[in-house]
């Protein structure tokens, strides 16, 4: 990757009545091409003018991604998704019922949307975030804001100010960051593909898949598919190691009332629903009450252990697959390369 060059801005903004002078700011850089991280309520965004290839460029080179793996194109109206997809009854449905919201829709791209932000494919990902501020700075900033996680590729997705700047201080224009309330979920968004006549969900995530099975059921006799081989290759992401800390990660689970799997390491963290019997002797150890606390502490989970010189990391798989749960099943086994 290329050196430290950029002097990046850092400007905390509020989250619940974002600054317009704030926002006027961010939304000045994204216009004349530049990179802005802001928050979703998913993980942190890595901002640019999604029409504009050259700025488009310029996230591939400041997360290292290889530039075959498409981007989502975030939008704060309707309207907005017409200019860029083909829609059909079906994605407008899907739409009004769970945006603004964790979850992607693949669709048919219309010209406007540049190679480069697609990834060369004839699809494009959107989004509409429910986030003030991601949904202002769109508006702001007039255009569809192009958005991976603001990692560098392969790394846990950032969840707070500390993660995004540790990735990206030097290589984008500027980082805004809030006190989301805790409120955020912690893993991305829920990825769909219904740009054919079956839907594929191509990354389970913040959304959960039995609420878009029950929304397809009623509405057109439909259920998600898993995607085949030949359709992973129309989500490249899914193809890469991700969300994965430096140190190992080890999977156990926990069956009735035991841990399988679980192995004694005192130079290893624990991190799960579950505490381990007492004469485990991990290094340090982290339990959440429920799988949404897992899910939203994740990622900054996996950065910490890992910033505290652990040799790795014995993570609890939960069993639960039902709201966060898939999707948190799904960022656990990639990281220990599982999947
Ligand atoms: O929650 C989220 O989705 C976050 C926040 C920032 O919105 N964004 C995010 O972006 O996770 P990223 O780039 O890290 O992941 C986007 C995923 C990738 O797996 C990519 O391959 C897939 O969406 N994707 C994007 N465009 C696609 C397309 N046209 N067809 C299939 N998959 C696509
Ligand atoms: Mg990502």
């Amino acid at each position: 990757m290329s050196e430290l060059k950029i002097n990046t801005f850092k400007h905390k903004i509020n989250y619940l009545e974002p600054e317009p002078e704030i926002l006027e700011q961010a939304a000045k850089i994204i216009k004349r091409g530049g990179l802005v991280a802001f928050p979703t309520e998913t993980v942190y965004g890595l901002g640019a003018d999604a029409l504009n290839a050259q700025a488009v460029k310029k996230i591939y080179e400041a997360k290292g991604r290889p530039s075959n793996n498409p981007l989502i194109l975030h939008i704060n109206n309707l309207a907005q998704a017409e200019k860029l997809v083909y829609l059909d009854d079906r994605a407008e449905l899907l739409m009004r019922e769970f945006w603004p919201g964790p979850i992607t829709f693949v669709l048919k791209a219309k010209d406007i949307i540049p190679l480069e932000t697609r990834g060369g494919l004839d699809t494009a990902a959107l989004r509409m975030p429910d986030n003030k501020i991601a949904a202002k700075l769109i508006e702001f900033a007039d255009t569809p804001i192009a958005a991976p996680s603001a990692n560098t590729s392969g790394r846990p997705s950032p969840t707070d100010f500390e993660a995004v700047n540790h990735d990206m201080d030097g290589r984008i224009d500027m980082i805004l960051y809030s006190n989301n309330l805790n409120k955020n979920i912690g893993i991305e968004s829920t990825v769909i593909d219904i740009s054919e006549a079956q839907p594929l969900l191509l990354r389970a995530g913040g959304t959960a898949k039995e609420l878009i099975d029950k929304v397809l059921m009623k509405n057109f006799n439909l259920k998600l598919a898993q995607p085949d081989e030949q359709s992973k290759r129309r989500s490249p992401g899914t193809r890469y190691r991700h969300y994965a800390p430096i140190i190992p990660v080890k999977i156990c689970y926990f069956k009735d009332n035991n841990f399988i799997n679980l192995q004694d390491n005192n130079e290893w963290g624990f991190i799960g629903l579950h505490e381990p019997d007492k004469n485990f002797n991990f290094k340090k150890i982290l339990i959440f009450s429920s799988l949404e606390d897992y899910a939203r502490e994740l990622f900054k989970s996996f950065r910490d252990l890992e910033a505290e010189n652990l040799q790795g990391i014995i993570a609890e798989l939960p069993e639960d697959e039902s709201g966060v749960g898939l999707g948190l099943r799904d960022r656990i086994l990639r990281a220990a390369g599982a999947l």
